[in-house]
């Protein structure tokens, strides 16, 4: 069957202050051959205190919009990946909607962690290929920083902020391109292994709250490291798989950037080698729902993805949450 839907532009914002290792080294006893060796990070982006979430997917839609040439009135949903929205509600998306113009569009915010954008990739391609909708922006956008407990060495050292956004439309599947598959799981037994423990329901805000440092990010490395490593592997597998393909046939691999070790390790198993796998923790480290467009800007400005090549996307995060993704690029 031909491809239904394709990708037919892509935007990105980063905020422009940069925490570098060396920077980390004066707040937290840590080292930057430590950070770079055991995580391949050099340096995040931080947005100013003034920048929400939905500033940074504002940024990163008007550029996908521009590129393409679309006007935000015709735009038909607006799907936010993230994990820190500006408020509990409304909703990101709402916020996003207002601010670009995209009047009668619909949207929502969409949490699945480092798995987020895939998820939401998905669900936007489902849209648009039931016919009943034609363009739907999808934006992956987090400040991590705004979560982060700087004087935890064990988890500062990884995240930093961006956001990106792609568009998806109609194809009607003549030159073979646009979205193939996908394969999602999720596994909630593995939730306990990294969250923010209070700020919802379950434990409101208060001053203990505050007080015991659980509005961070808590994570249990050692635990995340091995799922990560496991089922990124096993998820590119099994939908390289069921597709008919190997990893011989993957142009390039573009996986959520959470560690280096946790890329090669999965780009080994799939023999995917790494001239063909995407790599730019080293200028971002884990900016959770937006590293996955951010890698494909990197991948497209290094001549690495072209019209016609084989994409396998790939992510595994908190919740747990796994997901990998099959496209044949667009433009
Ligand atoms: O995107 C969401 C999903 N998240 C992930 O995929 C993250 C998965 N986990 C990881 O990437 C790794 O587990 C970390 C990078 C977080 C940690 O690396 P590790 O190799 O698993 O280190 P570790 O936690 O086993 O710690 C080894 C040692 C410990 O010292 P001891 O107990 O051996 O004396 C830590 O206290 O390294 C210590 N350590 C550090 N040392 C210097 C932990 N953080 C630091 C640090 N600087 N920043």
């Amino acid at each position: 069957m031909p491809p239904k839907v394709k990708i037919t532009a892509l935007g990105c914002y980063t905020p422009p202050n940069l925490l570098t290792n060396r920077d980390l080294e004066k707040m937290v006893e840590t080292s930057d051959q430590w950070i770079l060796e055991r995580t391949g990070i050099r340096e995040r982006h931080i947005a100013p205190p003034e920048m929400a979430t939905s500033d940074m997917a504002v940024e990163a839609a008007k550029c996908a919009l521009a590129q393409r040439g679309t006007d935000p009135s015709s735009v038909n949903t607006i799907i936010v990946c993230t994990v820190t929205p500006d408020y509990m509600f409304p909703s990101t998306a709402c916020l996003v909607q207002h601010r670009l113009g995209a009047r009668g569009a619909w949207g929502f915010d969409l949490i699945a962690a480092c798995s987020g954008f895939l998820y939401g990739l998905t669900t936007g391609a489902h849209l648009v290929a039931a016919g009943t909708h034609q363009k739907v922006l999808v934006i992956g956008a987090d400040t991590m920083s705004r979560i982060i407990d700087y004087t935890d060495r064990s988890t500062c050292i990884l995240f930093g902020d961006g956001a990106g956004a792609m568009l998806l439309e109609p194809s009607d599947g003549d030159d073979g391109c646009g979205f193939i598959d996908f394969l999602g799981e999720v596994d909630g037994s593995g939730g306990e292994f990294l969250k923010m423990p209070a700020g919802g329901s379950r434990l409101p805000p208060s001053h203990e709250t505050v007080d015991q440092r659980l509005h961070y990010v808590h994570q249990d490395g050692g635990q995340v490291f091995k799922y990560a490593v496991r089922k990124m592997y096993e998820s590119c597998r099994d939908l390289l798989k069921r597709n008919g393909f190997t990893g011989q046939d993957v142009a390039i691999m573009i996986p959520h950037q959470a560690n280096i070790r946790i890329i090669n390790a999965a780009g080994d198993r799939l023999g995917i080698g790494p001239d063909k796998i995407l790599i730019d923790i080293d200028a971002y480290g884990n900016t959770t729902a937006g590293t996955i467009p951010l890698a494909t800007r990197d991948a497209i400005e290094q001549g690495r993805l072209k019209k016609g090549d084989l994409v396998l996307f790939a992510a595994v995060g908190a919740g747990y949450t796994v997901g990998a993704s099959l496209w044949r690029w667009a433009y």
